[in-house]
């Protein structure tokens, strides 16, 4: 069973809709959609926003559903000149950018009492991903790299400036590196895939349905490509 956690409510729709046997299991308030595409077992859900609802959601597709990988979507600010408004971003490896407990003698974003504060994307998802990107979204940017995740929506220069220089981050959201801890804990392989929205400063002037259209058609393709490819 392969796990897939929705940013957009369309696009949970959308997986839905093209999913056969589908049962709804309501746990922690959210709504899980199992099922299967193409005889593949799926179990699709949308977390809510923020990095407890992520680790709850991951933690529920663990024990209740035994899933084998977690692919996670939704949208991010770029923190590089380079990553542009509708890119891709794929998680290399992602941190905790607000993991603060240097009054306690640890360096910023590491977790106190943990060996490990980075967590990586799986490879072989990340090349597969790739592939699929090439594939169906061959005019989309596509960069590999890290996310940061946060319980903050940045959306000032000054911040975004201190996320580049402190962390080397690609991109910025808030759920990424809260599935991937989760993920790790429980031995589990994840891919955080982002379609940029914003550029994380001030000055990020979109039209924002066009883009939330565009960006859910991608994933969605995005998407069933990918799980052709996995176990
Ligand atoms: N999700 C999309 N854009 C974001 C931003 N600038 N900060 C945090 N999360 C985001």
């Amino acid at each position: 069973m392969i796990g897939i956690i929705g940013a957009m409510s369309q696009e949970v729709a959308k997986l839905k809709a093209v999913m056969s046997g589908v049962e709804v299991e309501n746990r922690a308030g959210m709504e899980f959609f199992k099922g299967t595409i193409n005889g593949k077992e799926i179990v699709v859900v949308r977390s809510g926003i923020g990095k407890v609802n992520a680790a709850v959601c991951s933690q529920i597709l663990a024990d209740c559903y035994h899933v084998t990988a977690i692919i996670n979507t939704g949208i991010a600010g770029s923190l590089r000149n380079e990553i542009n408004i509708g890119d891709i971003v794929l998680s290399e490896d992602t941190l905790q950018h607000d993991m603060d407990a240097t009054g306690f003698g640890y360096p910023l974003g590491h977790i106190p009492q943990m060996d490990q504060s980075v967590f990586e994307g799986d490879k072989r998802m990340i090349e597969a991903a790739k592939a699929c990107c090439a594939r169906v979204v061959p005019e989309i940017g596509v960069h590999v790299g890290r996310v940061l995740s946060g319980d903050q929506f940045v959306s000032d220069i000054v911040k975004k400036a201190w996320l580049t220089e402190t962390f080397d981050g690609y991109c910025t959201e808030m759920e990424g590196a809260a599935i991937a801890q989760t993920a790790f804990l429980n031995k589990i392989p994840f891919l955080i895939i982002r379609a940029i929205s914003d550029k994380a400063d001030d000055s990020a002037e979109m039209d924002y349905e066009v883009f939330e259209e565009k960006a859910i058609k991608h994933s969605v393709k995005l998407v069933l490509a990918l799980l052709e490819t996995l176990d």
